[in-house]
């Protein structure tokens, strides 16, 4: 299928264009760089052998963005990743956040109606759920009171997504929820390389281990856990490219409205994580206790069982999988 893929330069966005080209897919790219580089083009190149259709331009700008789709004939489903994803900074920057994200998707899902664009797949996230009830969290928990404006706008997201459905059933739409994506493609070419300091836990450990940072900082060991810090569920940055294929095989069955948790269904421990890096890659990881971080959880994890059963899609890479792919991609591909 030729596929639109907005944020396709993007972590996430960039290791999805790939396992679609894998898989015989024809993706087209949409970035305005905001949060990538455009040497990832090359890389997905010098991967696959291959160099995608990509298009400087930001989702929001509706001029810019109509030309994609007149120059870009039969477009038949889009991959939407295109969106600012930093938790604290979304805090600390609400309407960039909401002016960003929304209507982007909006812009979007009114060139997607004029086009005859009827299939998209939405990147959004566990934070939907706001602070968990209970754990595994399963589709059918409920959604919203996400604890930052990030969050909030994947909520606000899916809720656009499901009334224009209900407006236009000829409208598919699968929200994909993501846990915690690490990791990096194997070649070491492409992975998480965050502008400044990492917010997120597997960048600064890569980068402590790199020697790039000096010590990581726990954000509290007594959380109610086994071992006092807080629990996740780490997915393999490909396990979830992978998922995206699952569900595109998935959309042409016109499923209307469809989310599913994209996640390993285990949660791992900072510290257990820290081990898993250790023994993946031989370094030692260095760290402090600090006081928890505001907003964060205990314990988020995933029960996958709903794709597995209808998307047949299941994580195959485990965290050693992917603390070694992380660590080698921040000691060749990342910039230094
Ligand atoms: C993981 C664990 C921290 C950093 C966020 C977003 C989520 C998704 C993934 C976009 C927690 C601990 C972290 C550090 C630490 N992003 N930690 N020291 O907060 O679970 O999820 O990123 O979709 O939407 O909410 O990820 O990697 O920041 O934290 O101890 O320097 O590591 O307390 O327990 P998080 P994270």
């Amino acid at each position: 299928m030729r596929v639109l893929v907005t944020g396709g330069m993007g972590f996430i966005g960039s290791e999805t264009v790939l396992a679609l080209m894998e898989n015989g897919h024809e993706p087209i790219l949409v970035d305005n760089l905001s949060n990538s580089k455009e040497d990832v083009l090359d890389k997905i190149e010098k991967i696959s052998g291959k160099r995608p259709h990509f298009h400087k331009v930001d989702c929001c700008d509706y001029e810019g963005f109509r030309k994609v789709f007149e120059e870009e004939k039969n477009i038949e489903a889009v991959i939407h990743f295109a969106g600012l994803k930093a938790v604290g900074e979304s805090t600390r920057k609400p309407i960039e956040y909401y002016t960003n994200n929304l209507l982007s998707t909006l812009v979007l899902l009114r060139l997607m109606k004029e086009y005859g664009v009827h299939n998209i797949i939405f990147s959004s996230s566990a934070t939907v759920y706001g602070v968990p009830k209970r754990v595994p969290l399963v589709e059918s928990d409920p959604v919203g009171g996400a604890t930052n404006p990030y969050g909030e706008t994947k909520v606000m997201i899916e809720r656009i997504l499901e009334d224009a459905n209900k407006a236009d059933p000829s409208l598919n739409v699968i929200l994909l929820r993501y846990f915690n994506p690490i990791g990096a493609h194997p070649s070491g070419l492409l992975g998480e390389d965050p502008n400044g300091i990492p917010n997120n836990i597997m960048p600064y450990i890569s980068q402590v281990a790199s020697g790039k940072l000096k010590t990581l900082h726990v954000f509290g060991d007594d959380y109610p856990t086994p071992d006092g810090t807080g629990i996740r569920d780490y997915i393999h940055v490909l396990d979830l490219a992978e998922g995206h294929v699952a569900a595109l095989n998935k959309i042409v069955e016109n499923p209307g409205v469809v989310a599913y948790n994209l996640g390993t269904g285990k949660g791992t421990s900072v510290f257990e994580l820290i081990n898993a890096f250790e023994k993946a890659t031989g370094v030692k990881v260095p760290f402090v206790v600090d006081p928890r971080r505001p907003g964060d959880v205990a314990a988020n994890f995933a029960n996958c069982d709903k794709a597995f059963h209808e998307l047949h899609w299941k994580a195959k890479r485990n965290v050693e999988d992917a603390c070694r792919d992380a660590y080698r991609f921040q000691t060749t591909g990342a910039s230094k």
